[in-house]
C-alpha cells in the first residue's frame, strides 16, 4: 500500500509535483515494490482531501518518466524490474539528482492512444495545407543561387541579418534598435535574463500562454497574474498590483491574446500605457498575432502608442507564415537591444541566416503580404466556424470568447464539468484540446478549455465541436445521475 505523503500546501512547489516527488522517492527506495498497484486517482485525491485533477498530474508525470504504468480498466502499477528508469538502485548515474534546472511546472500534455485519429484544437500554429509552397521553394531557389549566399553561410552578426533587420525596420526611431530572435519564445527567454532575478516580480496575464509563463518560473521569478476579461487585461487592477507586488516588468499580448483571444480596446491600451508610464515599470508587449485580424477595426500597437519609445515589443512570423524557420524579432531602445544581442550571442551566436535570408525574399516578392490575406480570409470563415459550432454543440451554460482575430477561444463549461477530466474521454472519442489549468496562473478554473481553432478547416471544426458537444452532454448526464444517486432518501 502507498505510504500517504506529506504534503506542504504553503510551499512554492505545486502539490501535484510534491506529490510526484514522494510516491517516486517511494518507488526508488523500494517503498512501492514494482507491479504493486497504486490507487486510482479518486481514492488517493479523497485520502489525501486533494483535486482529482491534482492527483491526475501527479501520475501523468510518473507515466511520462516511465515510473509506473497505467492499464485501462485496471488501474496504475509501478513499472517492472527492467525499466531504466529505475536503474538507480542498481548503482547507473541518477540523473535526477544532477540537474539543478527547474521543471516545467506544468504536466505533459496528454497523448490520445497511437493509431487514434484526433481532430485537435490542441496547438496555435498555422494550417499546414494553406502554407504557399510554391512561393516558398522560389525564394529558396533564388537565395541559394544569388549572389549573397556565401555570406548567407558564414558567421554573422548576433544582431541578425542586416537586409532583414533592414526590411523590418519600418518606422523605427533614431533611439530604437531590432533584433532577430528565434521566434518570441527566445526573445521571452533573453529578456527573462536581462531583467529578472530569482524572487523578482512579472505581472503577465492571467490564464497565460504556458511558454512564457514557465520561461519566468524556471528562473525562480515570482509570476502574479493580472486577469483577462472580454476586453483583455484588467487595466484596473493594476495600480493595487503594482503597489503590493513591485512588479519588475509587465508581459501584456494586447490583440488576440492566447489562449482567451481577447483584444484591448484603445482606451485600455492608452490607461496601460498610463499606468506603466507612473510607475516607471519595463513593458513588454507580446505582438505576435496582431496581423491575423479577421473583424473589426485595426488598432495601433503599444509601440505605435508609446511616444517615450520605452515598449519593448516582440514579434514573429511564427503564426503566419512557417513557425518551423523560427524567425522572430525585437524592437526596443537601443541600450536594451545591445545587451539583448550580447546574451543572445552567448546562447547561439546568432539566428539561422538561412530562414531568415528566405522569409526576407519571400516578403520582398509580395508573397508574404499575398499569403497573409490568405490566411486572413481563411481565419474568418474558421472562427465564424467554431463561434457557431460553440453555439449549437456546447452544453447549455456553455459560456465562451468571441476574438476578432488571432487562433484561440476560451470556453467555460457549465459545472460539474472539469475539462482536465473530460480530455482522456473526448481523445478516445476523437477529439483534443487543452485543458485551462495548462494556462492557469492563479486563478484555477476545472471548467475552461482553450480551442485553437485556425489550424483547421471549417468541416472539421463543426466535426470536432459535436464531439466534444457530445462528451459533454453524457458526462453531464453521468454526474447528472450520480448525484440523484447520491440523493436517495436513506431507509430507516
Ligand atoms: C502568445 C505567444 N507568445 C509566444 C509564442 C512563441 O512563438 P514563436 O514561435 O515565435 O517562438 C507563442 C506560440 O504559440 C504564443 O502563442
Amino acid at each position: 500500500m502507498i505510504p500517504l505523503p506529506q504534503l506542504d500546501s504553503n510551499s512554492d512547489e505545486p502539490i501535484y509535483r510534491q506529490l510526484h516527488a514522494r510516491i517516486k522517492t517511494s518507488i526508488q527506495d523500494g517503498s512501492l515494490a514494482p507491479g504493486e498497484r497504486i490507487p486510482p486517482t479518486r481514492e488517493l485525491a479523497g485520502l489525501l482531501g486533494l483535486n482529482r485533477t491534482t492527483v491526475a498530474a501527479a501520475y501523468e508525470l510518473l507515466e511520462a518518466e516511465g515510473l509506473i504504468r497505467g492499464h485501462v480498466g485496471r488501474g496504475s502499477f509501478v513499472a517492472g524490474p527492467n525499466d531504466p528508469n529505475l536503474a538507480t538502485a542498481s548503482g547507473a548515474m541518477d540523473w535526477e539528482d544532477r540537474f539543478v534546472a527547474n521543471r516545467a511546472p506544468d504536466p505533459p500534455v496528454p497523448v490520445a492512444a497511437p493509431g487514434t485519429h484526433l481532430i485537435s484544437f490542441t496547438s496555435a500554429r498555422p494550417a499546414a495545407e494553406l502554407f504557399p509552397l510554391t512561393a516558398f521553394r522560389t525564394a529558396c531557389r533564388e537565395v541559394i543561387d544569388g549572389p549573397e549566399a556565401v555570406e548567407i553561410l558564414q558567421l554573422g552578426s548576433p544582431l541578425g541579418y542586416a537586409p532583414l533587420r533592414a526590411y523590418l525596420q519600418g518606422q523605427k526611431r533614431q533611439d530604437e534598435d531590432l533584433l532577430i530572435t528565434n521566434g518570441c519564445q527566445q526573445a521571452l527567454d533573453l529578456l527573462q535574463r536581462l531583467f529578472t532575478r530569482t524572487g523578482d516580480c512579472v505581472l503577465v496575464e492571467d490564464p497565460i500562454y504556458p511558454g512564457l509563463r514557465n520561461v519566468f518560473a524556471h528562473a525562480g521569478v515570482r509570476i502574479v497574474g493580472v486577469p483577462v476579461g472580454p476586453d483583455g487585461l484588467d487595466v484596473d487592477a493594476l495600480p493595487r498590483l503594482i503597489a503590493r507586488e513591485r512588479p519588475r516588468l509587465i508581459v501584456v499580448t494586447p490583440s488576440f491574446q492566447n489562449p482567451t483571444g481577447a483584444t484591448m480596446p484603445l482606451a485600455a491600451r492608452q490607461a496601460l500605457l498610463r499606468i506603466v508610464r507612473e510607475h516607471r515599470m519595463v513593458l513588454v508587449e507580446n505582438d505576435i498575432y496582431a496581423e491575423l485580424r479577421y473583424q473589426g477595426p485595426d488598432l495601433p500597437s503599444l509601440k505605435q502608442m508609446d511616444d517615450s519609445g520605452e515598449t519593448i515589443q516582440m514579434k514573429s512570423f511564427s503564426k503566419l507564415a512557417f513557425p518551423g524557420l523560427r524567425v522572430g524579432w525585437v524592437t526596443g531602445p537601443r541600450p536594451v537591444i545591445g545587451r539583448l544581442a550580447e546574451l543572445k550571442q552567448w546562447t547561439d551566436l546568432h539566428s539561422d541566416q538561412l530562414s531568415q535570408a528566405v522569409l526576407l525574399r519571400f516578403a520582398q516578392s509580395g508573397s508574404l503580404e499575398s499569403h497573409r490575406q490568405r490566411m486572413v480570409e481563411a481565419g474568418r470563415a474558421r472562427l465564424h466556424a467554431v463561434l457557431s459550432a460553440c453555439e449549437r454543440y456546447l452544453p447549455q451554460g456553455s459560456r465562451f470568447t468571441r476574438p476578432q482575430g488571432g487562433m484561440n477561444l476560451w470556453v467555460r463549461l457549465p459545472d460539474p464539468l472539469d475539462a482536465s477530466e473530460l480530455l482522456p474521454r473526448a481523445q478516445r472519442a476523437g477529439v483534443s484540446f487543452l485543458p485551462g489549468r495548462y494556462f492557469a496562473v492563479s486563478r484555477q478554473e476545472p471548467g475552461a478549455l482553450r480551442l485553437s481553432f485556425a489550424g483547421l478547416p471549417p468541416e472539421q471544426i463543426e466535426s470536432g465541436l459535436a464531439i466534444l458537444g457530445r462528451v459533454c452532454q453524457e458526462e453531464l448526464a453521468a454526474a447528472r445521475a450520480a448525484q440523484s444517486a447520491g440523493l436517495a432518501p436513506v431507509i430507516v
